[in-house]
């Protein structure tokens, strides 16, 4: 049986404002391989985001267009790349055992594809330099959300099969380059809901989606919720696999890295126990992690997606079904939230994917479904967690799993996702 080894991410800033909470565990109580670490994504700490040959990447594009609800951007943010020594000390001070950052694809490579920027290089190199040094162990996230605005102008960035050859050569880069010194590569960030977000809903960058499907009272001028979404993910499956095929077969014989993907999870409690709630939880699951993990584990979609997806669905042609089965190493996952699913009969008009799951959901028993209402509090679900792990780890054999981010998201603003 695979262990399960596990990276506990906490924001940085939570380890070190917050107040020191009674324990009643300690280091000892867990595995040795368990693994304590914490993370950051490059737009959202990084900053410095014209300084020394970086390109805008679609963040960059979104958050100036006034598309946050704050109307903030990452011009600055925690200004990691003037101040990341500090934070590597934090890191160290906090006896964490992991620190996994996000690289950002246009600073490393301006143009998206072609000559690498020095000036990035160097950055990424100190930065693990100061990790390794000091006996942290270097998780890497090859891309969290943020590709360069020049693909997206060139060819719709992850909408076009053309991102695979890029994003694989990118990821080239960063093997070659750091991969001396990096233990765990994730290639990308919550492929399900960032497929989502930024295709069906239009809420994160670029922002895409037709009416009447996105977020909130947003009105829809550029994009297509029905379709995009599936294309988008099914481009995001492609490129992963292609960079972890060509990992494996140039470099973890000497670097002896592992290679893994993360999704966003939210448990699926059911509502109640009739039939047809028990059946939605499950599709709830299928959709929202079996859409991305089967297809990497055992070759193609989860059979109730292709039937309620039907012709709007990319399929894997031979070739690429065996090429994508079996390229991950672990499964890394974010978890802030369990929700209560109920069934939702598939509607017959327009669908987009929330549609097509044909389940409602709530983050408390007792709320009108997420939609017709927008929760205010979110409570967190350690037991929710727990099942979601022994859920992936028994349903996408036994992979070691790493909980890349959780914690409580009860913020105003987190809630307003909704
Ligand atoms: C979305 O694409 C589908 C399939 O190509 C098409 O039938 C539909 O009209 C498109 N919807 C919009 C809003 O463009
Ligand atoms: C459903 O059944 C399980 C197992 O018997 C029970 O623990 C749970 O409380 C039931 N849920 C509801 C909503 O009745």
């Amino acid at each position: 049986m695979a262990a399960a080894f596990t990276v506990i991410s906490l924001l940085l800033s939570v380890c070190v404002q917050g107040a020191a909470p009674v324990l009643s565990f300690t280091r000892s109580d867990f595995p040795e391989d368990f693994v304590f670490g914490s993370a950051t994504s490059a737009y959202q700490y990084e900053g410095a985001v014209a300084e020394d040959g970086r390109s805008p990447s679609i963040w960059d594009t979104f958050t100036h267009a006034g598309n946050m609800p704050d109307k903030s951007n990452g011009d600055i943010a925690a200004d990691g790349y003037n101040k990341y020594k500090d934070d590597v000390k934090l890191v160290i001070d906090s006896n964490l055992e992991a620190y996994r950052f996000s690289i950002s694809w246009s600073r490393l490579i301006p143009n998206g594809r072609g000559a690498i920027n020095p000036k990035g290089l160097e950055y990424y190199n100190n930065l693990i330099d100061e990790l390794a040094t000091h006996g942290v162990q270097v998780h890497v996230m090859i891309s969290q959300l943020d590709p360069p605005q020049i693909l997206e102008d060139e060819y719709g960035g992850w909408l076009s099969p053309k991102i695979v050859e890029d994003f694989t050569a990118y990821a080239d880069v960063c093997f070659r380059e750091f991969g001396d010194r990096v233990s765990h590569w994730t290639t990308l960030d919550e492929v399900n809901v960032a497929a989502l977000g930024s295709y069906d809903i239009g809420q994160i960058a670029p922002g895409r989606c037709s009416d009447p499907f996105g977020f909130g009272t947003k009105k829809c001028t550029v994009g297509n919720s029905s379709v995009e979404p599936y294309i988008a993910a099914h481009n995001m499956l492609l490129a992963h696999a292609s960079a972890t095929r060509l990992y494996r077969e140039k470099y973890q014989a000497v670097q002896k890295g592992v290679v893994g993907i993360n999704i966003y999870t939210m448990w699926a409690y059911p509502l109640t126990n009739s039939t047809a709630d028990l059946e939605a939880s499950q599709r709830f699951l299928d959709f929202y992690c079996g859409w991305i993990l089967e297809p990497l584990v055992f070759g193609d979609y989860p059979s109730v997606v292709k039937k309620n997806v039907g012709s709007r669905l990319p399929s894997f042609r031979k070739v690429q079904s065996e090429a994508i089965r079996g390229t991950i190493d672990f499964i890394g996952i974010n978890h802030y939230l369990s929700v209560y699913v109920n069934d939702h009969p598939l509607e017959k008009g327009i669908r987009d994917f929330v549609l097509d799951v044909a389940a409602d959901y709530r983050v408390s028993r007792t709320d009108p479904p997420v939609g017709q209402h927008a929760p205010t509090s979110i409570p967190a679900d350690p037991r929710g967690l727990q099942l979601m792990v022994e859920y992936l780890s028994e349903a996408y054999g036994n992979l070691p799993i790493y909980i890349q981010e959780t914690g409580k998201s009860i913020s105003e603003l987190q809630a307003s996702k909704f």
